[in-house]
């Protein structure tokens, strides 16, 4: 792999959309050491492969990963299918050579987490990425920097909430409700990146879960039907459709408590029925010096409270993170104060991912599986914790 990276991709929906249009745009706007080649695109349905191919410029595509991922010419896999797939797809992967760039969470379960950090820790030139996109919003990765450089002190408390409302009962069974392919639900979804986020922000591992709950208020939802057939020249209409019912095994939200390394409290809250909200990812870090929020509702904002102020004019100050020469990323996007949105998140860390494999730092830490396995160890701890209806130390979560 010299000045290019040959780059497969497993998924084609959502994240396939996010990840093509980041390996597309990342050297338009950042001077990337090694530039990504799309060179092949992978999924399950043959018939919109190949516009989606030649929509986005994937030079190939496939039907069948385990091809893809034996493929000499191909260097990075990124796995951006169902929860369920991520360990098979990411061990062939690494197998046959290839650096892994995986979406999150690692896995659907803690066992195949853990034999995804094993062979990542023994395919030593591999390198592994895990999309906790999150952390490259420029104003996470400041607040990122801002505890780093003291600027809160000491750590009392960190608020967690990863709050949408899309899992009303009107809402199909997609895969997403399925134990099967998602392993959980708002948990593994949403709090996945909670728990990312404040370890990232603060630098401090969560050591105990002191208590949690998780639900399921929706516990039967509409089986979606396959692409209706035309029927004799006709399709059949919804009306005439018969409504199949099917099981929703996973939480719909899961909420807890947690101890930091620092000594430091925390709460997590995640839910897919948090009416009122549609997508606020949002922490909150209260310190001996000051505080800092950020909501990704408003994401090119950072606030930030200095206590050491005096106290007539002390108050919390909105900083927009949108400066060439003072915020990450930014000075790769538009001129000063025009705002980014959520798919620069995934073109910046594919600009650090570039950076990572000739040798380089990226702007803030990419999440690697060793690390994305801390976060799935903390996922592990809450379930276990809210169906023990007990604490749990960190070091009984293997
Ligand atoms: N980082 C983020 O912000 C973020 C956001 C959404 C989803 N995700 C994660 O991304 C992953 C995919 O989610 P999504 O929303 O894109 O799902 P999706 O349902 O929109 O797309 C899944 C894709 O995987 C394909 N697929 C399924 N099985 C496959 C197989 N065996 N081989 C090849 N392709 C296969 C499907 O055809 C589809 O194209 C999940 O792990 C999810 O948690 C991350």
């Amino acid at each position: 792999m010299s000045g290019i990276c040959n780059v497969a991709l497993l998924g084609q929906k959502f994240m396939g959309r996010a990840h093509s249009n980041a390996y597309l745009k990342v050297d338009k706007f950042f001077n990337v050491p090694i530039r990504p080649v799309m060179h092949t695109i992978a999924g399950l349905d043959l018939i919109s492969l190949a516009p989606f191919a030649s929509r986005w410029g994937w030079k190939n595509y496939s039907t069948s990963w385990k091809e893809v991922v034996k493929d000499p010419n191909v260097h990075l896999v990124d796995v951006s299918t169902p929860n369920y797939m991520h360990a098979d797809q990411a061990l062939a992967a690494l197998s046959n050579g290839k650096h892994v760039a995986c979406e999150k969470p690692l896995a659907d379960t803690l066992k195949d987490a853990r034999a995804m950090k094993s062979a990542a820790a023994r395919a030593s030139k591999c390198r592994t990425f895990v999309w906790y996109n999150y952390r490259r919003c420029p104003a996470v990765a400041l607040a990122h920097q801002l505890v780093r450089e003291g600027r809160i002190g000491r750590i009392y408390h960190v608020r967690a909430q990863y709050l949408q409302s899309w899992g009303v009962p009107e809402t199909p069974l997609v895969w997403r409700f399925q134990k099967k392919y998602a392993g959980s639900g708002a948990h593994g979804d949403l709090n996945a990146h909670i728990i990312d986020m404040a370890r990232f922000v603060t630098g401090q591992e969560i050591v105990e879960v002191n208590g949690a709950v998780a639900e399921t208020f929706v516990t039967h939802r509409e089986v979606p039907e396959p692409p209706a057939k035309p029927i004799a020249g006709r399709t059949r209409s919804a009306a005439t459709r018969k409504k199949t019912m099917g099981k929703s095994d996973v939480d719909d939200c899961v909420l807890f408590l947690a101890r930091l390394s620092g000594g430091g409290v925390a709460s997590f809250e995640a839910s897919r029925l948090a009416i009122g909200h549609q997508n606020n990812n949002m922490i909150e870090i209260n310190g001996e010096h000051g505080a800092l929020r950020f909501s990704f509702e408003d994401m090119n904002l950072l606030w930030y409270y200095d206590a050491r102020e005096e106290a007539r004019t002390a108050g919390w100050r909105r900083i927009m993170c949108t400066s060439a020469r003072n915020h990450p990323y930014a000075g790769a996007w538009w001129p000063d104060a025009h705002v980014i949105g959520y798919e620069h998140t995934f073109v910046n860390m594919v600009a650090d991912m570039m950076a990572v494999l000739a040798g380089e730092e990226p702007i803030v830490p990419l999440p690697t599986f060793a690390d994305a396995y801390e976060t799935q160890r903390v996922l592990e701890a809450a379930l276990m914790s809210a169906k023990e209806r007990s604490a749990i130390k960190l070091s009984e979560v293997k």
